[in-house]
């Protein structure tokens, strides 16, 4: 059976053509309709910038100010080492970024460490310490280069032979701890000082909260890029970094040019996971211009050196020089202020 009828006596038209020509048309108009379609951007949609991903810089914890003082002495003090000549200053040098300039930092007796030291400045903010994470607190963390054997190559009760002949310094330091000298209060003084020394009103932070002329037009291009590239997704939060694990050489080796030794295992060497081979710490970017040379074996000697490399390592991109330059430029804008006590001897 075939329903349907004639036009003009002649042209016979099916009535379940008909049917699906009426259905079609309905469905077109109300799609057609819908708000949405009605209102459909025609431009491709523009991925607003995640701004909350990056953040101002915390203030400085509240402190006891004759604990940071006997810490800011302390760290300063080359009776710390073995034959009094280094100081935890040597190697980390405040007024200078917190750091030596050195590829590899530069122990007792001229004995070169392993790996390039990294800023003391705002490492209160930091959950683990070390390039592989490896101390979860700064007082853990002070023990260390006192003992080791290509830094101060010493220990606890030497040194506290030689600070108790110091009378001022002893009676400082019992007002302090009334329990008197040990390791582990020498190192809370230590690790107090340096909560401290935290680097407010970097231009970034002052861009952030709406000051729009403390940032450079290059460097708000780099941040955008900072963000566009996916540079944040490893360097995130308001320290800009230094809380996630992550491989070094993602997307391309890494070690170009020579074979990776132990130190360059990372948090395999404290884990002894497989997968955690060549992991470090994503490290913070605050006042990182003040840094160089760069990554955890100091092989990058400009800071236009370490982003061109990380975005090829991490990311798999080759940056045109032209927004090597913008990022450059933003991270400029993330170095703060001193803490004033900090810079004198
Ligand atoms: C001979 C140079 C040298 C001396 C002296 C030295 N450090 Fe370091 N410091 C380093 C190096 C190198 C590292 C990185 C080592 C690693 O990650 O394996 C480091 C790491 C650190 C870190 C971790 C920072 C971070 O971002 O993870 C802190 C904090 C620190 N040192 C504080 C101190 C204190 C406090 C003293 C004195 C008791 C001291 N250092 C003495 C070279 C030195
Ligand atoms: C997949 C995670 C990841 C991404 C993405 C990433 N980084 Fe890194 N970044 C790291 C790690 C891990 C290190 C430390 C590597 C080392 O020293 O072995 C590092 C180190 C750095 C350093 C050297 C810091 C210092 O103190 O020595 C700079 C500068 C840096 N990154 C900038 C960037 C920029 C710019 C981008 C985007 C183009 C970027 N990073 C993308 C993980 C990442």
């Amino acid at each position: 059976m075939n329903y349907g009828f004639y036009v003009n006596g002649s042209k016979y038209i099916s009535l379940g053509f008909l049917l699906t020509g009426v259905v079609l048309l309905a469905y077109v108009l109300v799609e057609y309709m819908r708000p949405e379609k009605v209102v459909a951007p025609l431009a491709p949609r523009v991925v607003p910038p995640k701004y909350g991903e990056l953040g101002v810089l915390p203030p400085s914890p509240q402190l006891s100010s004759e604990v940071v003082e006997l810490g800011r002495v302390l760290f300063h003090d080359p009776r710390l080492s073995k034959d009094n000549t280094v100081s935890c200053s040597s190697c980390h040098n405040i007024s200078r970024g917190g750091v030596d300039g050195q590829q590899f930092s530069i122990g007792v007796q001229g004995r070169r460490g392993e790996r390039n030291s990294p800023t003391v400045l705002n490492s209160g903010f930091l959950p683990k310490l070390f390039w592989d994470g490896r101390a979860k607190s700064l007082e853990e963390q002070a023990h260390e280069p006192v003992h080791n054997p290509l830094e101060m190559d010493t220990n606890w009760e030497t040194v506290i032979a030689k600070l108790k002949l110091d009378q001022d310094l002893s009676q400082a330091f019992e007002r302090v701890f009334p329990a008197g000298w040990s390791g582990n209060n020498i190192a809370r003084a230590l690790a107090d000082f340096q909560r401290s020394l935290v680097t407010p009103n970097a231009p970034f932070d002052r861009f952030l909260s709406g000051e729009k002329e403390a940032m450079e037009p290059s460097a708000i291009r780099g941040y955008n890029k900072f963000l566009e590239y996916g540079c944040s997704t490893c360097h995130e939060g308001p320290t800009i970094g230094g809380k996630r694990f992550q491989k070094i050489g993602k997307m391309e080796n890494f070690f170009k040019g020579r074979e990776p030794n132990d130190s360059d295992l990372g948090l395999f060497n404290i884990s002894k996971r497989q997968s955690d081979r060549f992991k470090f710490r994503v490290p913070s970017l605050r006042n990182v211009a003040l840094t160089a040379p760069y990554f955890h074996d100091g092989s990058a000697q400009t800071l236009g050196d370490a982003v061109s490399t990380m975005a090829l390592v991490q990311l798999g991109d080759e940056l045109p020089t032209e927004d090597r330059d913008d990022i450059v430029d933003f991270l400029k804008s993330l170095t703060g202020q001193l803490p004033p006590q900090s810079t004198s001897p």
